[in-house]
């Protein structure tokens, strides 16, 4: 059996669809199965649990052979952060798992460090070094920016600050068949997979080729620096935005994708059509 923390999401979901196809059993853990409903039937399992609670965990763990993380306290108030999802939630799945002897396949982001500029970064890179000292057998999957969340966010053609740095950004449906694979290839345990797309893009660019596939005219709205700068110290989105807006976030995918290399790397404006008819359908 397959575990899947976080299989009600972007990602999640994704997997969750592509390991059942395979008719493996998949189980998904979600904090409320309202969120895993359109799972339902697709399957096996949908089970109630938090990964910020340790004792929730165990009896949702046992007869795993592989745990999978695709969690998210980026997006959370209160008590959902960085730092009691992806660091302390995270500590909490691989100790469980590596009780039972599970592998562990755990999704990071490309530039996980400890002194990130970003509070999610440095939690991921907590949760990766967590994962390598524990006894559970591991794979990491760090990947960029997804595509598909981003043209949600810019359902309106604005951009968060100057929009120049450029960026890569990749599709998420290239990195569930990474992540996929790392589930059913053994040869890829204790490896770290790094998956980004084929290019390089400015918010400013992203905005413009959205706008394009939209069929949409006008000016590109702005939310000024300063506006961020000051919203930054309350709220995790602008302290981002500010800060996706001036580090280096380039990658080079084409590099990283020794262990993938037949697994597709979608460009920008392939994945972004999918996603904007998936979207209208
Ligand atoms: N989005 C990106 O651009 C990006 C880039 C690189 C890496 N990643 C990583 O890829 C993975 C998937 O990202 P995504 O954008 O697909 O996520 P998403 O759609 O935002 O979904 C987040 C998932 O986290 C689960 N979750 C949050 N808090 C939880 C908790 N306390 N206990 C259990 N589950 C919890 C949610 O489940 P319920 O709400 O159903 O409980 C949901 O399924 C994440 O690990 C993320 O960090 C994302």
């Amino acid at each position: 059996m397959i575990l899947v923390a976080g299989g009600s999401g972007r990602l999640g979901t994704l997997l969750v669809r592509r390991l059942s196809a395979r008719g493996l059993d998949v189980r998904v853990l979600t904090r409320d199965p309202l969120r895993a409903q359109h799972l339902a039937g697709v399957a096996s399992e949908i089970v109630v649990g938090d990964v910020r609670e340790r004792s929730s965990l165990r009896k949702l763990v046992e007869e795993a052979e592989t745990v999978v993380s695709a969690v998210h306290g980026f997006p959370g108030k209160g008590r959902v952060s960085p730092a009691s999802v992806d660091r302390d939630g995270n500590a909490n799945l691989i100790d469980v798992a590596a009780e039972k002897g599970a592998h562990v396949v755990l999704l990071s982001v490309v530039g996980a460090s400890r002194n990130h500029a970003m509070e999610l970064f440095r939690a991921k890179w907590a949760a990766e070094q967590h994962l390598r000292a524990s006894a559970a057998p591991w794979t990491v999957v760090r990947a960029t920016a997804y595509l598909e969340l981003w043209a949600e966010i810019m359902a309106k053609p604005i951009v968060f600050g100057r929009g120049r740095n450029p960026i890569n950004f990749v599709s998420v449906h290239d990195v569930a068949a990474v992540v996929e694979r790392c589930v059913l290839d053994p040869a890829l345990r204790g490896r770290v997979l790094e998956v980004g797309g084929p290019e390089d893009l400015t918010f400013l660019g992203l905005a413009e080729l959205l706008q394009q596939l939209r069929g949409e005219k006008g000016s590109v709205r702005h939310v000024p620096r300063l506006m961020l700068r000051a919203g930054a110290p309350f709220s995790r989105r602008a302290s981002a935005a500010l800060t996706m807006d001036s580090i280096d976030m380039t990658f080079d995918a084409a590099a990283a994708r020794g262990a993938f290399a037949d697994i597709p790397s979608t460009d920008a404006r392939s994945a972004l059509s999918r996603a904007l008819t998936e979207h209208a359908g």
